[in-house]
Order: structure tokens, then sequence, then C-alpha cells
């Protein structure tokens, strides 16, 4: 099977490449496209940079040039529920736009004709990120991400989002990856580990904790692609 993994920075999809071995690379559309097979699976891997449209070109990108199949995001958020502590593991139910608002033309936050406030994530893959976890030993948490053009540092802003949304996290690129995905007819799943709390300390606790909450995100996600079936 063709499988998509992507993360927004550097960062997200380093372990990743440092685990799969040798790979090759192709420039396309401002990005480098890791290709490679792990477990049995072709992989197609990249970082799109920060934000819902870096985010958006490189999930299009994967699904119509390199036909990905299936679509791993694999990175960081900032908690929003109480429950989830720095390097904890949550994985979309759905995700939505916290920052679209035509509220003006009587639309709920989020809302963008023709399409929905929130888009579910593939089932099949939650399933088996689920039983993933149970395999593992480690807790996965399972909730709403709430996605902007906004690195969320105030808990004003986040308990807007939450209240509004009945988000549980958030983070950047989700919800467009989300959309391109629903879009093109490849199921999807996002897996962030929490690098911060979006408060007022989210910034110096993203620096201190990017790295090691991404690679608790990495590793787990190829676990999963061991265990997707061919
Ligand atoms: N990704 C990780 N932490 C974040 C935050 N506080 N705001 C937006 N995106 C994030």
């Amino acid at each position: 099977m063709k499988i998509a993994i992507m993360g927004a920075m550097r960062e997200e999809i380093d372990p990743i490449l440092e685990t799969v071995g040798t790979y090759t690379t192709l420039e396309h559309a401002g990005n480098i496209f890791y290709e490679c097979t792990y477990g049995g699976h072709e992989l197609v891997i990249a970082y799109s940079k920060i934000g819902k449209v870096f985010s958006a070109i490189t999930a299009s990108v994967m699904c119509e040039r390199f036909g990905a199949e299936k679509l791993l995001f694999s990175g960081v958020a900032g908690g929003i529920s109480k429950e989830l502590k720095i390097g904890d593991l949550v994985m979309a139910s759905s995700l939505c736009q916290h920052d679209v608002d035509i509220t003006a033309f009587g639309h709920p936050y989020g809302f963008i004709p023709e399409g929905s406030v929130m888009i579910e994530a593939d089932q099949e893959l939650r399933s088996l990120a689920a039983e993933v976890a149970v395999d593992m030993g480690v807790d996965l948490y399972e909730g709403i991400i709430a996605t902007g053009d906004q690195f969320v540092a105030s808990s004003e802003r986040k308990g807007w989002i939450e209240s509004t949304f009945q988000a549980d996290a958030l983070e950047m690129e989700g919800g467009s990856v989300a959309c391109v995905c629903h879009n093109f007819g490849v199921p999807f799943f996002v897996l962030r580990s929490i690098s911060d709390t979006a408060d007022g300390d989210a910034g110096i606790d993203f620096d201190t904790f990017l790295q090691s909450s991404a690679k608790i995100s990495a590793t787990f996600i190829l676990e999963m692609v061991k265990r997707l079936g061919h």
C-alpha cells in the first residue's frame, strides 16, 4: 500500500527518516518528498512547513501526484483538555478550522458553505491506533483537534477555542490536511503529542519539548504502519 506520512516541521519527520533507513528524494512544489519501503509498504514522507496553506499543498501533492492510499499526520500540538499533559498522545476524532469566520453571514464559526465545521478522521485507522496503544502500553487520548494559522499562547484564546469547538487540542495543520484528504477521498489520521498547553508559557514549552514530543508521535505512527494490512 502507498502510505503518506507528513509533519509540518522538519523535527516532526526526522525521527521517521532516521528509522526507515535508506530513501530517495524528489523535490516538488517547494517540498522534499522522501520515498522508501517500510513494513512492507511504500512510504512517501514530507514536512510541509507550518500552517494551513503549506500543509494543504503537501497533502494535495501526496494524494494527487504520489497516489497516497492513506495519509498519516505526525506532530505536536498545544493541549486544551486538562487531561492532556506534555508528551501525551492525542488522535483526532474530528478536526475543524478555528480561524474561519464568516459569522457576519449567519454561519457558525469554522463553517465554509458546501463544507462542514468538523471533518471526521478515518474510523479504521483510529481503531488500529487504539489497538496499537494497548499493545505498546501507552495512553492514547481521542478528541477534537482545532486548527488555525495562529500559534496560540493565551489562556483567553485557548478558552474560546475550547468553548466554541469543544476542542481538546490545537495546532496549525490538521484541519487543512483533513479537508484535502476528505476532498480527495483518501482515509487520513492525525496524531499529535502535546508540546505545550497553549497558554502564556507555550512558546518556551514548545521550544523545550518539540523534539521529544515529535519523537513520541513518530514512534507511534511507525508502529501503526507496521500493522497496516497490505
Ligand atoms: N502546535 C503546538 N503547540 C501549538 C500552539 N500552542 N499553537 C498552535 N499550534 C501549536
